[in-house]
């Protein structure tokens, strides 16, 4: 049985076939064809942090698919009043077919997948957004940019940032990150990151020139400065992240045929201003809708696994 948890657990030819499945449910839903991929299956959906984007996909997707999600507020079950994730895990995979967890560190989803009975999904971790990347690249390929993709990141080096540096490095693309001093990636998941990008050939580069990193890029991507649980920094990251935002200007040193990319929610005027994002070159909202389809091959992906 196979979880969901980084990129970095999957092959470039397992990625590349959860894409191909999402595109192909994407086309018969499109057609108004819902086929039960998972019929009577239970999606329990645990959000320990706010969501729009990845409750609306997987709930809408999970119910597309023939099944029911199960929105689990962490304010609303015990595990908010301190029952163990460990229990958790077990009085629930007992009862549901699979797990999408959103959640703070990285450790929590590893130990719940690890008392699991059925797959789990990350939803997003004080470490990681997977499940976003995928939405992500399907809307890269659907732009016809995925040949040749050099990618600039700009901003954080957040959750966001650490699953382009996993995409890339099993893609073996380009990705040039771009962060304040201070602020730059994990060390340990760079590490790991450039390890991986020998075997695909991924050109992965870091600085602190946002500049220098867009210049000839197919995408521009980037990310909220304050990430949910980092509210009380917000007035110094704003101060630190001075120069980092994408604009026109910045823009411009991408390649004509770029596109922009932001996973949202987007802060106008702080990582992206309100002309990129609501510009011709912005594909934020297929992006966003890709969600929904990109969730449904995940999800169908992990089911075939476990039955295979
Ligand atoms: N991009 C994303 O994960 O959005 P939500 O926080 O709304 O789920
Ligand atoms: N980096 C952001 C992503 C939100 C989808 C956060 O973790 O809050």
């Amino acid at each position: 049985m196979r979880h969901f948890l980084t990129l970095a657990d999957y092959s470039k030819e397992e990625i590349l076939e959860i894409l191909d499945l999402a595109k192909q449910i994407k086309t018969e839903t499109k057609n108004k064809e819902f086929k039960d991929y998972m019929p009577k299956q239970t999606l329990g959906m645990i959000f320990e942090k706010s969501s729009t984007r990845t409750r609306v996909s997987f709930e809408t997707g999970i119910y597309q698919l023939g099944g029911v999600g199960l929105f689990l507020s962490s304010s609303d079950i015990q595990l908010g009043r301190g029952e163990p994730l460990s229990d958790t895990s077990r009085v629930i995979s007992r009862m549901v077919d699979m797990v999408m967890i959103r959640t703070f560190g990285h450790e929590k989803i590893e130990e719940f997948a690890k008392y699991s009975k059925v797959p789990v999904i990350n939803g997003l971790t004080t470490e990681y957004h997977p499940v976003q990347l995928m939405a992500d690249y399907l809307t890269i390929q659907e732009a016809g940019l995925d040949k040749d993709l050099v990618v600039a990141y700009i901003g954080d080096g957040n959750n966001m940032a650490h699953s382009w540096l996993n995409m890339a490095a099993k893609l073996g693309f380009e990705l040039r990150i771009a962060t304040p001093k201070g602020y730059e990636v994990n060390a340990d998941i760079l590490a790991k990151a450039l390890e991986m990008a020998k075997e695909s050939g991924a050109k992965i580069t870091i600085s602190n020139d946002p500049k220098a990193a867009v210049q000839g890029t197919t995408v521009v991507t980037t990310d909220t400065w304050v990430s949910m649980g980092q509210e009380d920094e917000k007035e110094q990251r704003l101060k630190d992240f001075d120069g980092y935002i994408v604009d026109a200007k910045m823009m411009s040193l991408a390649q004509e045929k770029a596109i922009f990319l932001h996973c949202l929610p987007a802060y106008r005027g702080y990582e992206v201003s309100e002309d990129v994002l609501e510009g011709s070159q912005s594909l934020i909202f297929d992006e966003a809708e890709n969600r929904l389809h990109a969730q449904k091959g995940v999800m169908v992906w992990l089911d075939r696994q476990r039955n295979a």
